[in-house]
C-alpha cells in the first residue's frame, strides 16, 4: 500500500513510518519540523529512522492547504495517517492559536482534501485528554462523560466531531485513535519520563507538578505502532463513509511516583525532585478500556512500564544521545 504519515518527524510518526515500511508498504512522511521542541531532534529522527528505511520525506506545513493539495495531486495514496499536531496540554492560553492552527485548521485541511480526493483510509490521532476528569474509569469510547479540561483536549474532541461529518457520503473510511501517554526511545522532551531520564543522567533537578499521585496509562511506543498498524488493516474491512473512535492504551496505569522510582532503579540514580503546583490542564487519572481495540485486532499490549523504561534509558544513555538530552529538554516551550 502507499501510505502518507503526517507528523513523520515526530515521536510516534517516525516509529510508525518505520514499522509500516518494514511491513512492506511504500511510506511518505510529511512534517514542518515545528519549533514546539528542538527541531534538531526531529531532523535526527529523519536521519536515523526514516532515511535508512527509504522513507521519502517532505517538509510541508499542513496549514498551507494549496501546497498540500498540490502534493496530494502528485501522489496516489491508499491511506493517510494524520499524526501532525500541536501536542501537550500546557501551552498557555495566550498561545492557544497554536492549537487552533495546527489541530483544527490543519486537521480540517487534511480531512477535506482526503475526502474530496476519495483517499480510501484516514486514521488520525486523538487523545485521552478528551476524557478530561471523567469519573467513569476505565475510559471507554462509549462514555458520554467526555468533557476535556484543556484547549488541546478540546481541539482533539473537535477533530472527532468533524471527521464523521466529512466522511459520511464520501469514499473515505475514518478512524480516530485516542492515544494514552506514549513513551519510549526518540520520545518527546516535554514529557515527564523524558525529563526524568535527563535528570537522572545529567544530574539536574526534576520539577514534579503536584504530589506525584496522578496516574497515567503509559503505552510503550512499539505497542502503539503495532496497534495503529492493526487498526489500519481492520479499517479496510468497513464500508465507505464509515467512521469510529478507538482507544489505544496499555490498560495498566502507574503513578508519576512509580515512574520516578522506575527511572531511579534503572539508572541507579537518586533524582532531586522539586515540587511545583499541579497544572490545571493536567488530568488526575487516565486509564483506557482496551476491550474495543482488542476485539478489533486481537492485540494485547506487551511491554511493561519497567521493560519500556529500561529500553528508553538504554537509548538515552548512548553517548551521542545523552549529550543532547538536556538541550532537548530545555528547548520545550
Ligand atoms: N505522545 C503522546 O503521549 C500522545 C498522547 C495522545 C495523543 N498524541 C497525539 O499523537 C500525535 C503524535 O504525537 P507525538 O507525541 O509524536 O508528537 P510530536 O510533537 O513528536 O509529533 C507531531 C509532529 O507534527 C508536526 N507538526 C505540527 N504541526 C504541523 C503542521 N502544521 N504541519 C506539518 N507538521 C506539523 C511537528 O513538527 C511534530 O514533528 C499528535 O497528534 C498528538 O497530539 C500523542
Amino acid at each position: 500500500m502507499k501510505i502518507l504519515v503526517t507528523g513523520a518527524a515526530g515521536f510516534v510518526g517516525s516509529h510508525l513510518s518505520s514499522l509500516l515500511r518494514e511491513e512492506g508498504n511504500t511510506v511518505h512522511g510529511i512534517d514542518n519540523l515545528s519549533s514546539y521542541y528542538a527541531p534538531d531532534l526531529k531532523s535526527l529522527r529523519i536521519e536515523r529512522l526514516l532515511n535508512p528505511a527509504n522513507i521519502q520525506f517532505t517538509n510541508l506545513n499542513l496549514v498551507e492547504k494549496s501546497t498540500f493539495r498540490n502534493f496530494l495531486d502528485k501522489n496516489n495514496f491508499d491511506s493517510v495517517i494524520h499524526l501532525a499536531a500541536q501536542p501537550g496540554v500546557r501551552t498557555p492560553l495566550n498561545r492557544s492559536s497554536e492549537y487552533i492552527e495546527n489541530n483544527i485548521q490543519a486537521f480540517t485541511n487534511v480531512l477535506q482534501l482526503v475526502t474530496e480526493l476519495g483517499i480510501p483510509n484516514f486514521l488520525y490521532a486523538s487523545s485521552s485528554s478528551v476524557y478530561g476528569n471523567s469519573k467513569e474509569i476505565p475510559y471507554s469510547e462509549s462514555s458520554e462523560d467526555i468533557h476535556p479540561v484543556s484547549i488541546y483536549g478540546a481541539t482533539k474532541r473537535a477533530n472527532e466531531i468533524l471527521a464523521p461529518t466529512y466522511v459520511r457520503g464520501s469514499s473515505t473510511r475514518a478512524r480516530g485513535l485516542r492515544f494514552f501517554t506514549v513513551y519510549g526511545p526518540w520520545g518527546r522532551p516535554d514529557m515527564a519520563y523524558f525529563r526524568l531520564i535527563n535528570s537522572g543522567i545529567n544530574k539536574t533537578e526534576f520539577t514534579r507538578f503536584g504530589d506525584g499521585h496522578v496516574k497515567r496509562d503509559f503505552t510503550y511506543i512499539s505497542d502503539i505502532t503495532h496497534q495503529i498498524s492493526g487498526l489500519h488493516k481492520e479499517l479496510q474491512s468497513h464500508e465507505k463513509g464509515f467512521s469510529d473512535i478507538v482507544n489505544i492504551g496499555g490498560g495498566n496505569p502507574h503513578s508519576l511516583n512509580d515512574l520516578i522510582e522506575s527511572v531511579n532503579s534503572k539508572l541507579g540514580s537518586d533524582i532531586h525532585v522539586l515540587t511545583s503546583d499541579m497544572n490545571p490542564n493536567d488530568t488526575l487519572y487516565t486509564c483506557a478500556d482496551v476491550s474495543l481495540q482488542n476485539s478489533l485486532t486481537g492485540f494485547v499490549p506487551k511491554v511493561s512500564l519497567s521493560q519500556g523504561i529500561k529500553e528508553t534509558v538504554e537509548w538515552a544513555s548512548s553517548s551521542d544521545i545523552s549529550l543532547n538530552l538536556d538541550h532537548w529538554v530545555k528547548s520545550t516551550n
